[in-house]
């Protein structure tokens, strides 16, 4: 086992100062979990509960410390792994809130269930725009310019266009929209997006849609939400039975191409120009879906 944990990867429990139980948790798992980025989250393994601590809430102690740890350490997973057919050990993880994300056969011989447990902080829920999201709809927009397109849009075109924000979130979100969605974390409304099934480029056929936006509050960014939206957005494409997704970004714009690029899209050679007080350039860029 040496060759796998370190003594201090692991914890013991204990009742009236006997030890009763033990797990080991680490931060990365690159032989269960090869996707999963070094302290993204937290793996629980070797959990081992002694007879006589059965049914004494143990391994919830145990499971519960991990959870806890997890947090402290800003980390919003704990992942585990256990025998596919010991149905008891699954009913306990599940009923500390784990989710099965997978069930495989590993090395031709070990039957494995995975399981992921999420903190209930940091939920992202994405869903279209109703009206009375508009006001919060405006203020993610007008925050996320101000600090995105700081030093790339002039500051009194932003400052203008900050002014007709409100008003103009109130007319687009009507009950009919299908376009239009909110990003939200934990109940708040984060993000906004736009996908369309259609894009107003005169080259666009049907197997094109279009990002026409995405926008997040500052105080969200880089923190994997736009990531998941763009997932959402995907699955979206997919269900229009769309091949192809194109967006347009100002040239400028460093930070979002690095994250598109880093979502599959390239630019496509197609550009354009607005004026916004400034001769403002815009590539597009697409992806194959
Ligand atoms: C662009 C945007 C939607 C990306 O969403 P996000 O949640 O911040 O992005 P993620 O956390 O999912 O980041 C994924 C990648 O994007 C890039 N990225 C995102 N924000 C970045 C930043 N502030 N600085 C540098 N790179 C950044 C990085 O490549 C990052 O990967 P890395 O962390 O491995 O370097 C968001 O930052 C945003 O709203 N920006 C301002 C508005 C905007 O420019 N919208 C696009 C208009 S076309």
């Amino acid at each position: 086992m040496s060759r796998y944990f370190k003594v201090d990867d692991f914890y013991i429990a204990s009742i009236n100062n006997n030890p009763v139980g033990c797990f080991a948790l680490i931060d990365y798992d690159p032989t269960f979990w090869p996707d999963v980025a070094k302290g993204t989250s937290l793996f629980i393994h070797k959990l081992a509960v002694k007879r006589c601590g059965s049914k004494q809430g143990v391994s919830k102690a145990l499971i519960d410390f991990a959870k806890t740890q997890a947090v402290k350490l800003g980390i919003n997973e704990v992942r585990l792994d256990t025998h596919q057919f010991r149905d008891k050990v699954r009913a306990i993880y599940e009923r500390e809130g784990f989710i099965c994300v997978g069930e495989r056969c590993l090395y031709e011989k070990y039957h494995t269930a995975f399981y992921v447990w999420k903190t209930k902080t940091n939920i992202i829920h994405i869903r279209l725009a109703t009206p009375s999201d508009a006001p919060d709809m405006a203020e993610v927009h007008m925050r996320s310019w101000e600090v995105a397109y700081k030093d790339i849009v002039p500051e009194e075109y932003i400052q203008k266009q900050n002014e007709k924000r409100p008003a103009m979130w109130q007319r687009i979100i009507t009950d009919d929209n299908t376009t239009q969605y909110v990003i939200q974390k934990d109940g708040k409304t984060v993000g906004i997006m736009c996908v369309v099934p259609r894009p107003q480029d005169e080259d666009a056929d049907d197997t094109v849609c279009e990002l026409e936006g995405i926008y997040l509050h500052p105080d969200s960014y880089h923190q994997g939400i736009g990531t998941k939206a763009m997932e959402f957005a995907f699955d979206i494409a997919h269900g229009w039975n769309k091949s192809f997704m194109t967006l347009w970004v100002f040239s400028e714009n460093a930070n979002s191409i690095k994250f598109y690029k880093k979502l599959g899209f390239a630019p496509d050679g197609k550009t354009k120009t607005y004026d916004m007080g400034k001769v403002m350039d815009c590539i597009r860029m697409r992806k194959e879906l």
